[in-house]
This record gives C-alpha cells, structure tokens and sequence, in this order.
C-alpha cells in the first residue's frame, strides 16, 4: 500500500463505533463485526480495505442507475456550487419546475402535479394528508379513515407505520393514528409458491375492501394506500387482477387510491411506475429511492389533476395546503433527479429491467431445490428467497447468509425476518445475474 492509500484507508476506518445508533439494525452485534462499505462505482460496493462487492440490492432498493455515475456526480457538484439552497416556501428555483415536469411525464395520465419530499415515509404522510385534506376541501370531512394492507411497508412516521403492518415496526409505538383499517396481506404460500411474476391466486383478496366498506361505511373513508409489490416485508407481488380489483370497488365509493411506489417507481418493475405495469390507475403516486438513484434525499408525491385542482379554489392570496419541508425539492436533489431521469431515458434502463426479467426469474427459481429454501418469488428485478427459520429464533438463517454473502462472496444481499431480498441497480449485466445468484446459493448452502 502506498503512503497516500494507506492515509485513504486510514480515514475511511471509524476508530469509535460508540456515538452512532444505526437505523434497523442489531447495533451491539454490528459494532461486534462492522460491515463497513467506503466507496462505490456502478455495480460494486468497495470496503475499506478494497475488497469489491457485487451490489445485489442496489443500496436500499435505491441505486437503480448504478453507483457514482458520472452525469450525476457532475450534476450534484455543479449545483452546489450554483445554488445551495432556496427557500422552499414561498420562493422556488427553476430546477424544482423541470423535474415535477419531468415526474408527471413519466406518471400515468392526469397524474401532473408533484409535491417533493426529502424521503419514502415523508412522501406517505404527505399523500395521506392531503387525501385527508382533499376530502375536506370539497365538503366531505366525515371521510377520515385511512386503509393500509397487513404487512405493508410505508415508512416510519406516525402516519406510515399506522397504516402499515408490519408488527414490530408498530408494537412499541402507541395508539398511533385512529381510525385506520387494513386490508389482509396477498400471501399465501401453499398456493403460490415459487410463482414468478404475478401469482395466480389472491385477486378475490381485494373484495375485503367491501367488508371494510360495509363495517364502516364509505362516507368515513377517505384512502386506501397499498405497494403494488410489497417489498420490505419480503417481496409480495400482487396477485393477478388485485390491484385492478381494488381500483373497481375504491371508483364505487369514492376513496382515493394511493399506491406507494417508493420502491417500484423508476423502473424496478419495468416501468416507469407500477401503474403502467398494471394498467390501474392510482390517485396519488407516492415515490422516493430511484428518482435520484440513491444519491441525494429526495421523495414526493404525484397528485391527480382533480384533487390539486380542488385546492385552488379560495382566495388566490392564501396558502392552499398547510404543508411542506425545509428541504421540499432541494436543488442539489432536483440537479441528481434530472440528471437521474437523463440517464435513465439514454440508456433505457426500465426497458432494459423488463427485457431482462425472464432471465432473472430463472437465475432466481435456480436456487429452488438448495438446502433450507421454502419459496422464491420474482417480479422485474426483484426477488424474494425464502429460508426456513431456525428453532432459536426468526431470522438468525438469513442473517448469517447476508453476513457470509459479504464477507466470504462478495456479494450483498438483502434480509427481512429469513427472506432474502435481492433488487439489483438495472445496469446489472446477464453475467452479473449469474454471479449474484451463484454467490448467494453457495452462502445459503454454507450457512446450512
Ligand atoms: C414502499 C415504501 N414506502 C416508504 C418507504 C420509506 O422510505 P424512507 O426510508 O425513504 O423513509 C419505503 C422504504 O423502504 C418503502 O419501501
């Protein structure tokens, strides 16, 4: 090692692991056996010490152009150099125009206007206030009720983890919002096993909307939001014909219907947004990670025409909507989201998610047969692998996979309880798939 590399590796290793409480994560254990990560570049992660890890999980389900793409490094900087930072409210910079432009373009018809955000569980709480909100300014307060799905993800805040149901992530927390219902979750293992893409079975699940519907009656509801592929949880794709489902019986009585895209936007699925996938039509869009790969703290919401349009009514001098952030479309997130969706559209990365799909299903259903494996399921450039929990405890199988796909493969892969989840960057290569799936069965068949 050189003297200037080694001065590098130096200042990339922490000498104290004390101060720092990481997020969603066994700390003591961490801190006993630190997975540390110094760089990136496209495909790969690079730890301190220069090993290359092959990025299976494109970050956090964030990095779908790659690491350290040039275009958006460039973008970044030269805005910082430009303009910091501009008040959110009541001034604007003509960046913060282009991009909403450029994000209802991409959205479903009459999706055209963008409120911005600095993360996934901002966007949420966002679209549940001003479905909230929306209601109210057109005369029909009594709708309050919000409906999420069991073993949903959306977030952290008070209004995300009220509506999602993923039991730990709301155990500890209070009575959270009032109120709220939830559908029942899309999983079934003895009849969809190792599906890939859709699974046949499960549409007849959305018509628990009407006996949501029948206990509590319309007039109180005023969303239902839901990912069109759950993906924290463990990777649930919709059924067949569930979101369409859903859709028919929200348009009968009139609730809104939110689809949290905040992974399957920007083309994890092969789309711009799921709702192409699908062809449903949501009434908000809620979207974060990819709109700037991951590389500066950016969410927002898609708003349908009418429901903006329902807001600009009163006085023109008053504030429409009591809400925003400091941070609401920061510049130096608008210059990585154009430069983002520049490279996104050049080199036609959604497309190229969907033309690779089959391929990655078959590299994915190739672990069906190892060791511990229960179920795999697929959709766009996503994966789920489920192990068998071990008798002293969920989650402790999957986690020595992950901490040996790190360490021993060089490769990382994402876990839930004792599913793997795998959503790598979409410039991922055909021989790249191989690799990660190589890597990650013979982790699996290691760990036993
Ligand atoms: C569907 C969904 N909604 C919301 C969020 C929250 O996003 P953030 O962590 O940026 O707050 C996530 C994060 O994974 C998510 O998957």
């Amino acid at each position: 090692m050189s003297l200037a590399e080694s001065r590098d590796f130096a200042a990339s290793v922490p000498n104290d692991l004390a101060a720092y409480w990481l997020p969603f994560t066994p700390n003591r254990a961490f801190k006993k056996a630190p997975r540390l990560i110094a760089r990136a570049k496209d495909m790969h992660y690079y730890t301190p010490d220069g090993r290359a890890v092959l990025d299976g999980t494109a970050g956090l389900w964030c990095t779908n152009a790659g690491h350290n793409r040039q275009p958006i490094v460039e973008a970044i900087q030269r805005q910082a150099a430009e303009l910091d930072y501009a008040p959110a409210f009541q001034f604007a910079h003509p960046k913060s125009f282009e991009l909403a432009s450029r994000v209802a373009a991409l959205a479903p018809e009459n999706l055209d206007h963008v409120f911005f955000c600095n993360s996934g569980s901002e966007a949420v709480d966002t679209a549940l206030k001003i479905a909230l909100a929306y209601h109210n300014v057109r005369g029909q307060g009594s709708r309050t009720r919000l409906i999420g799905r069991e073993r949903g993800y959306h977030g952290v805040g008070f209004g995300g983890i009220s509506v999602g149901g993923i039991v730990a992530n709301r155990r500890y927390f209070g009575g959270m919002l009032t109120g709220v219902d939830h559908l029942p979750h899309t999983y079934n293992r003895e009849q969809q096993a190792f599906s890939r893409g859709e699974p046949e079975w499960g549409a007849h699940l959305a018509d628990e909307l009407e006996r949501i519907v029948a206990l509590h009656d319309a007039s109180t509801i005023a969303a239902v939001i839901v990912e069109p592929m759950a993906g924290s949880t463990g990777v649930l794709p919709a059924p067949k014909g569930y979101l369409q489902r859903l859709r028919q019986i929200c348009d009968k009585y009139g609730i809104l219907l939110i689809f949290d895209e905040v992974i399957t936007g920007f083309g994890r699925l092969g789309y711009a947004f799921a709702a192409e996938r699908y062809g449903v039509k949501p009434d908000m869009i809620t979207f974060a990670k990819g709109i700037t790969s991951g590389s500066v703290p950016m969410g927002g919401v898609i708003v349908r025409d009418e429901i903006h349009d329902a807001f600009m009514t009163g006085p023109e001098h008053a504030i429409e909507l009591f809400h925003g952030y400091t941070y609401s479309a920061h510049p130096l997130a608008c210059a990585a989201g154009l430069a983002t969706l520049d490279l996104y559209r050049e080199e036609g990365l959604f497309e190229r998610a969907r033309k690779l799909e089959p391929l990655w299903a078959d590299a994915a259903m190739s672990l069906k047969g190892l060791p511990n494996v229960v179920d795999i399921r697929t959709v766009g450039l996503v994966a789920g692998i489920d192990l068998a929990s071990r008798p002293d405890g969920v989650g402790r199988r999957a986690t020595e996979v992950m901490d040996r796909a790190f360490r021993e493969e060089n490769v990382m892969v994402r876990i839930t309880g004792d599913t793997l989840a795998l959503s790598p960057p979409l410039i991922i290569s055909e021989s790249q798939i191989g690799e990660v799936f190589e890597k990650v069965a013979r982790a699996i068949k290691a760990v036993g």
